[in-house]
């Protein structure tokens, strides 16, 4: 007969009985006459205790099992005010299924070192909460566009134009080929598909050889984007804020426990999903910059990390700014007809300093326009012949944006840096193991 299991949280919640749990040694402690071990699955920990008394035959091995070991315990549940989540387990039987040995990862080690063991850092309690809540966010970024009639399209990864700008492209060695380049983006190669299906979105890796050292850039990064034809630029925005709401919902919905792991402070998120998102332009900016910070921006540079910084410390919800100059912006951001020095473009900025978390736009419809603001960008527009081919046949109004999942996660869990909201982060310095 086989064996039932109970998840470690299945098991709390039953509080009481003989079951069989199994997963990984958290911790260890013993004596000559008791051993205790916090085993841990995905979903919980708990203590359990073994006696001696109940092993002697084998208690040579109980003696030297260690973090990481694997195991399969059974035993009698009782309530313990004392253990760390409020149940112990006596243990009856168990049966060592993978030993471990010194694993390498004890307390207050550099983050160097926890770096080159990420492949087993990621069993720590606060990396397993975070891998939850990332799971939870992919499902509902689906979720969301799915609910809104969208269909899920996928752009290439090897493309052959740059869309976020030159200097970020990675280039690939494509057999004998010159000029192929990893995703920045699907964007260019997504505008031609709503002419198809009208309303589009994917959630891909996207690349950016980025060489700044920062807290919230990785050179390989999950990008969700959507377009959308027929679309006004308050669209693109309110599709913007009501994916952010979603995705906030869901989260404390399902992963209250797990934030807590990670020692977020959820009040400083439940605003962004009760207010309504604060809107100011990029001028309105350079004027609160000036009021607030006493900082001196001349108009037309574009926002630095610090200056974005500075504005979301005044509210405690996203702001979405909007209309950048037009050359600080992408070509493909359309001139607003009210300010034609300004594009109706949109950044996401996140409370708390996080920054950027969306940038999107209406797009340029008029082929012209797109040709000579890529001239001006040091871009040679025959490259572009199949993207300008939307603005030959049949162009109709349309935007989108882009929304940096790991820039979501960290912000969500509150993280430090953007590195703890992957698995294997890809920076400048690291991309082993
Ligand atoms: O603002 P970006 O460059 O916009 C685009 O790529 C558009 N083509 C999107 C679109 O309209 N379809 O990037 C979009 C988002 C940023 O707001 C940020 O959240 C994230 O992608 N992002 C990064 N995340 C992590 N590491 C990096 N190096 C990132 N660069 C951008
Ligand atoms: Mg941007």
């Amino acid at each position: 007969m086989t064996q039932h299991f109970l998840s470690i949280q299945q098991a709390i919640q039953q509080g009481q009985g003989t079951v069989s749990i199994r997963g990984w040694v958290h911790r260890e402690r013993g004596s000559n006459k008791l051993k205790f071990i916090t085993l841990r699955d995905s979903t919980n920990i708990i203590q359990c205790v073994l006696d001696r008394k109940d092993f002697e035959p084998r208690w040579d091995e109980v003696d030297h099992v260690q973090v990481e070991a694997c195991m399969t315990l059974t035993g009698e549940l009782k309530k313990d005010e004392r253990a760390p989540t409020g149940y112990e387990l006596h243990v009856k039987d168990y049966t060592l299924i993978g030993k471990s040995e010194n694993f390498p990862i004890s307390k207050d080690q550099s983050i160097e070192f926890l770096a080159d063991n990420r492949h087993l850092w990621l069993r720590s309690r606060k990396m397993t909460a975070m891998l939850k809540i990332r799971s939870t966010i992919f499902g509902a970024i689906d979720e969301y566009f799915k609910g809104q009639g969208f269909y899920e399209y996928h752009s290439p990864i090897f493309q052959a134009v740059q869309c976020e700008g030159g200097s970020e492209l990675f280039e690939v060695k494509y057999f004998d080929k010159k000029d192929v380049f990893l995703s920045q983006s699907w964007q260019l190669y997504a505008e031609p598909a709503i002419f198809a299906l009208e309303k589009i979105y994917t959630i891909a890796p996207s690349f950016r050889a980025e060489p700044s050292k920062t807290s919230r850039h990785l050179t390989e990064y999950w990008h969700a984007e959507m377009e959308m034809a027929w679309s006004t630029f308050a669209d693109i925005q309110m599709h913007g804020e009501a994916l952010l709401k979603h995705v906030l919902k869901r989260v404390l919905e399902k992963h209250r426990p797990d934030l807590e792991i990670m020692g977020r402070d959820v009040t400083k998120l439940e605003p962004a999903l009760a207010k309504p998102f604060v809107r100011i332009t990029y001028t309105d900016a350079l004027k609160i910059l000036k009021e607030k910070f006493n900082m001196n921006i001349e108009w037309g540079k574009d926002l630095r990390t610090i200056e974005e910084e500075n504005l979301t410390t005044l509210y405690d919800v996203p702001v979405i700014c909007t209309n950048y100059p037009k050359k600080v912006k992408a070509f493909y951001m359309k001139e607003d007809p009210h300010d034609p020095r300004t594009v109706q473009g949109c950044d996401f900025l996140a409370p708390e300093g996080h920054g950027e978390i969306i940038g999107g736009s209406q797009r340029e419809e008029d082929l012209e326009k797109v040709k000579e603001r890529l001239i001006a960008q040091g871009e040679d527009p025959t490259q572009y012949e199949f993207y300008l081919d939307t603005r030959r046949y049949g162009s109709v109004p349309h935007g989108g944006f882009g929304m940096g999942v790991e820039r979501i996660v960290r912000w969500i869990c509150g993280l430090e840096s953007i590195k703890d909201a992957i698995a294997f982060p890809r920076t400048v310095e690291r991309y082993k193991p």
